[in-house]
């Protein structure tokens, strides 16, 4: 039972760092959004070939994975834990909370890809543009990327405590770097709803 949880871990573990991987990527290319013309183009030149497909069908492997791996590691800790362990956690999120954010982090992500489906690509700036005109859309995004930093926060100090990096420098580098991508993306609704694009 043990080496299996060890497993179910680990194949987490690594379809988040493929998933953390994507995302630097995918923040890193889309604020190119400054410009119309680099935007456009590099969308044009990423849906030209396959490496779209192959990228959106490899994220929804790590996807599956990740949560798969996540429910069965939920499923073995909850049935050993014991009212003691209780004790030990001192800044217990309840459980319940924990599930909602996850479940709206997944349908952030899932009503994304969907739309990001309906856009005609030639045209990708004025159709991301002309989402975030909606307020609605905004907060979606804004609410959706608050979630996606909390999540990262939350996993990555996990991580760092499993590889015994419990100083404060590391956990401030996560912060940072959890801020740094987030906000990043926010800047893309936040730039179209204020008419700077
Ligand atoms: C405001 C922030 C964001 C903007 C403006 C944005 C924009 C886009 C665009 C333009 C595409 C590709 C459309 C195409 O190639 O035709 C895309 C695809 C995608 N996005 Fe985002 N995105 C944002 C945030 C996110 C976040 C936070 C995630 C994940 C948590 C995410 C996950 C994906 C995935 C999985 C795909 C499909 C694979 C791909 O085409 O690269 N995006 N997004």
């Amino acid at each position: 039972m043990g080496s299996l949880l060890q497993l179910q871990k680990r194949s987490m573990a690594l379809a988040g760092l493929v998933m953390a991987a994507y995302l630097i990527f995918h923040m890193l290319t889309n604020l190119s959004f400054l410009s119309e013309t680099n935007f456009n183009n590099f969308y044009q030149w990423y849906n030209a070939g396959p490496i779209r497909w192959l990228v959106l069908l490899i994220m929804i492997v790590a996807m599956f994975i990740h949560v798969k791996a996540a429910i069965r590691i939920r499923q073995v800790t909850s049935k050993a834990r014991t009212i003691d362990n209780k004790k030990h956690d001192k800044f217990k999120i309840p459980a319940l909370f924990v599930t909602a954010s996850i479940i709206f982090l997944l349908t952030f992500i899932v009503v994304h890809i969907i739309q990001t489906l309906m856009f005609d690509t030639d045209i990708l700036y004025s159709e991301i543009a002309q989402l975030f005109q909606s307020e609605l859309m905004v907060l979606f995004y804004l609410a959706g990327l608050f979630v996606l930093m909390m999540h990262l926060q939350h996993s990555l100090a996990n991580v760092l405590q499993t590889l015994g990096k419990t100083s404060v420098t590391c956990h401030s580098l996560v912060w940072i770097a959890t801020l740094l991508l987030t906000g990043g993306f926010a800047l893309i609704p936040l730039y179209s709803y204020f008419g700077l694009s």
